[in-house]
């Protein structure tokens, strides 16, 4: 039987009365990319408040890799909730924030002594790499890079990329920051190389910020909203080669990569590098609020006592929520599961690409895949509206699927990893039909005479 079952026309009445509410009651700033209101989730399914059933390629924006409502979440936070809630690590502190610690301190690349702080959001784990890396370093700048995303607070929108929505209007944004181009094969120009990207930043060197006044280099190993863009195996190696050469650290970002979206537990792995400081968020908590910066002991230890921390970080619920979602990856052998996800798209996907231009680029790193849609194989003009469409069409027949890309036009597969592989198929299958339905738009020849 299918997962996926339709009892009303999408949105149905239910949904469309709550989003009226939405409108009046809520600011625009926060986007709904589906205007359907979630009344339960288990798995790699959503259930909305008329009753239909969707699966979930969307998974929160990567934060449910082990799957919605995971039972060894809920039976660790039925657990928690009878013994404590807040009490705030910076007054009383509690075992679990260092079991978590311990955990991260492990997983993460290197065999180096590592310690990790926790926080809240993505964002304000990338924020506090930054404080630490300009601590240890006792320098001021920061390279980041051309379609990267890394938050909405403001050292965090200053480092992201993408102009609108992020960051028009929100001006003046934090000081020495400085972007180069990051390695996208795709828009490359022909015959671009892991060396030849990684001179970007040799260059940058020369002609915009001095290496002697750089704290660290900030990259997403795959760009998660940029695009799932996947750069050459030993593109990191070199940059993080050239970051040692000039005493600059080198920040991984995998809030979105880390913990099995991309078949191991940080995409790092599959680079051969180790950051000096990595940021996780998304997934660590298994459907619950948690980040965390796991780094080199040396460096972690910088900023003085005091200098980190947050109210709320740590929360008992969220650490709860992150052992058992970190036990979940190991013992649901979830890091294969990508890796098979990730193929089997990549299969299906290449069949389209065969039969529609539309698909312009098949690409990913286990289960983190995407395409990237075109309406010119030649030129690969960004077919933005036919994304636009294809996911809207794609909602309407049971699938919540994303957009990703600074151009707005790639697909991006966030699947829960305990999707069966039924249910896999049956949204593949939703994806295939609404490529057949999007309108071709090739653009218009213009005459040059
Ligand atoms: C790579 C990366 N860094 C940072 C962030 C910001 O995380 P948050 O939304 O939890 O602040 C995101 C969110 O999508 C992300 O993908």
């Amino acid at each position: 039987m299918n997962t996926i079952q339709l009892r009303t026309a999408i949105p149905g009445p239910r949904s469309r009365a709550l989003m009226a509410r939405r409108e009046a009651a809520v600011p625009r700033g926060p986007y709904n990319s589906t205007p359907i209101f979630v009344a339960s989730a288990e798995g790699a399914t959503l259930e909305d408040v008329d009753g239909n059933r969707y699966l979930d390629f969307a998974g929160g924006i990567g934060c449910l890799n082990i799957g919605h409502r995971s039972p060894r979440v809920t039976a660790a936070l039925r657990e928690q909730l009878d013994k404590h809630l807040h009490v705030c690590f910076a007054v009383t502190p509690y075992e679990s924030y260092i079991a978590v610690a311990e955990k991260l301190n492990a997983l993460a690349p290197g065999k180096f002594p590592k310690k990790t702080i926790i926080l809240n959001t993505g964002a304000e784990a990338v924020e506090n790499s930054i404080k630490i890396a300009r601590a240890y370093t006792k320098r001021p700048a920061v390279i980041c890079f051309e379609d990267a995303f890394h938050g909405r607070t403001l050292l965090a929108m200053t480092l992201t990329s993408k102009t609108h929505p992020y960051k028009a209007g929100f001006e003046p944004f934090a000081s020495d920051v400085y972007r180069i181009p990051f390695a996208y094969p795709y828009r490359a120009e022909k015959g671009a190389t892991a060396e030849s990207f990684a001179h970007y930043l040799e260059d940058a060197f020369k002609r915009v910020v001095a290496p002697e006044s750089v704290a660290a280099v900030i990259a997403e190993p795959v760009l998660g909203e940029g695009g799932f863009v996947v750069p050459p195996r030993d593109y990191f190696a070199i940059l993080q080669k050239i970051c040692r050469k000039h005493g600059i650290l080198f920040i991984a970002d995998e809030v979105q990569s880390g913990f099995a979206r991309t078949g191991k537990w940080f995409a790092s792995e599959h680079f051969g590098i180790e950051p000096d400081l990595i940021t996780m968020a998304k997934s660590l908590g298994g459907g619950m609020p948690i980040a965390a910066v796991t780094g080199r002991a040396e460096i972690m230890d910088a900023p003085g006592v005091g200098a980190l921390g947050g109210t709320f970080a740590g929360h008992p619920l969220s650490c709860a929520a992150a052992l058992a979602a970190i036990e979940s990856i190991e013992q649901d052998g979830l890091l294969a599961r990508s890796t098979a996800l990730g193929k089997h798209f990549e299969e299906r996907a290449r069949g389209w690409q065969q039969k529609w231009p539309l698909v312009g680029d098949v690409r990913g790193l286990g289960g983190m895949c995407a395409m990237e849609l075109v309406r010119d194989a030649a030129t690969r003009e960004p077919a933005d509206a036919e994304a636009k469409e294809l996911a809207h069409y794609c909602y309407e027949h049971g699938l919540i699927t994303i957009t990703a890309g600074t151009f707005n036009n790639v697909i991006r597969i966030l699947v829960p990893l305990v999707v069966t592989d039924a249910q896999f198929d049956e949204g593949l299958d939703v994806i295939e039909a609404a490529l057949a339905s999007v309108p071709d738009r090739k653009p218009v020849a213009v005459s040059h005479a």
